[in-house]
């Protein structure tokens, strides 16, 4: 069996650089897309369906410039209505290890595991953008690596945070009007080289005790930290199509786990993938061409998207003169994952066009009826050794869910590949269960 989760963005799914998706639905149009409807079902579909969980990830800046503008709701907040409204799934909210304060976060997220009786988790980013820094006071970001080092010493902190209080600290006797035991909440300060902290929280201690962590860095120096701290690490090689890829990627992270003296099967592997599933092969076949083929509405994403990320100007090469030779790490304080990924799409000699018509988001190609993919995608499972795939999809329709959930999932189960139903309560008993 493999686990799934689902990465989405709370942004206006309706809304393309190419015009209004007519599969959209109302309430995901630019105009009402903001109560987050539109993600209360999605949520209760991916349920339905299994899934270990849902991802919102976050980004606190609008877009490089107008034509890239990209609203997007707070995770937080949208975690408590997803979790009034579900009971099992999982919930990971992102955050910023740069730009919030650890109590700020150990205090959310044990607020968001209290309201979905223990199913929160947490995105730990360390977000790459300047202007974002400034959003938050700062002056700009630092270094890749250092803002690495900034986040073990801020995990170090919410991790003493979220154990302040002991599993046994509230008693609830109505003699003597005694609730909490002081002596298994532990105060005092707590001193990191880049933040500190006072404890206990004021929230109780939640039902997982800390939030599910889940990570998506992949440079070396970020995967040391998946490998130190997470949960579930998500991960894509961006079109690259390589299942040997993908077990080196998981191989490698199972052994830096070990190097911290951690079981390497506590912690999910899951890769981005984009299934496109149609009656036929053909009808999917199809319809893959039409999203991925390089128009150049899809081309201008793409590189908008590349340079938002990387943090460097990929609008600065001409399309059609092969891609000159580049070193990431002095290139870009941004994504290193993503450009290195990036740039191992094209060969010698390929020109920007050729290595954008190879780039998806996803990290295999799997397209054909759903039981053609559900088949492939317990061969690729067998083949890395284990632990899952996150959906993601751009546009994000109504259609692609009931695709997903209600066409390719019932095939994976009838091989039983992904759960049925859930057996615990909790999203890291779930996620742990196999
Ligand atoms: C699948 C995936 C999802 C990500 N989601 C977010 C996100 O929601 N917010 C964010 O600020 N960064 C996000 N990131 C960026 C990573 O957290 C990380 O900052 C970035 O990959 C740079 O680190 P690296 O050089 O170690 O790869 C994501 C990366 C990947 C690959």
């Amino acid at each position: 069996m493999f686990h799934l989760g689902w990465f989405t963005n709370p942004i206006p799914h309706g809304w393309t650089p190419s015009g209004r998706d007519v599969w959209a639905g109302n309430d995901v149009l630019p105009d009402t897309w903001a109560t987050g409807e539109f993600l209360v079902d999605m949520a209760k579909s991916l349920e339905r369906a299994g899934f270990d969980y849902i991802m919102l990830e976050d980004h606190v800046v609008l877009g490089d410039d107008e034509s890239h503008f990209e609203p997007r709701l707070d995770p937080i907040p949208v975690a408590a209505v997803i979790a009034a409204a579900t009971s099992r799934l999982g919930i990971v909210s992102t955050m910023s290890t740069s730009f919030y304060h650890p109590f700020q976060l150990a205090r959310s997220t044990t607020t968001i595991d209290h309201l979905s009786r223990g199913r929160s988790g947490w995105n730990m980013v360390t977000s790459t953008e300047d202007r974002g820094a400034r959003a938050f006071g700062q002056d700009g970001q630092p270094a890749h690596d250092e803002r690495y080092d900034r986040a073990d010493d801020f995990l170090d902190i919410v991790e003493k945070l979220w154990a302040g209080w002991d599993e046994d600290a509230l008693v609830i006797q109505d003699e003597g009007g005694r609730y909490v035991d002081a002596t298994k909440v532990h105060s005092g300060p707590i001193e990191g080289k880049y933040n500190s902290s006072y404890s206990p929280l004021n929230v109780p201690r939640g039902p997982q005790g800390r939030p599910v962590l889940c990570q998506a860095g992949s440079s070396p120096r970020g995967r040391d930290f998946a490998a130190k701290h997470a949960d579930t690490v998500i991960a894509t090689t961006f079109g690259l199509n390589s299942v040997s890829a993908l077990k080196e990627f998981r191989d490698d992270l199972r052994e830096r786990m070990v190097k911290f003296g951690r079981n390497p099967d506590d912690c999910k592997v899951l890769f981005l993938i984009t299934p496109t599933v149609g009656e036929t092969e053909e009808e999917a076949l199809e319809a893959d061409r039409r999203l991925n083929d390089p128009t150049p509405a899809i081309i201008d994403q793409t590189l908008s998207r590349l340079s938002f990320h990387t943090e460097h100007d990929w609008g600065q090469y001409d399309l059609d003169q092969p891609l000159p030779e580049l070193d990431v790490e002095s290139m870009t304080e941004g994504y290193q994952g993503m450009a290195r990924a990036f740039l191992a799409l094209g060969h010698p000699g390929d020109t920007l066009r050729e290595i954008i018509g190879r780039h998806r988001t996803g990290s295999l190609d799997l397209v054909g009826t759903p039981a053609q993919v559900a088949q492939k995608m317990g061969e690729v499972i067998d083949e890395i050794g284990g632990d899952g795939f996150l959906i993601q999809r751009r546009p994000l329709t109504r259609r692609y869910i009931t695709e997903i959930c209600e066409g390719l999932v019932p095939e994976l189960q009838k091989r039983g590949l992904v759960r049925s139903s859930y057996e615990f309560p909790t999203f890291r008993e779930n996620l742990l269960a196999f």
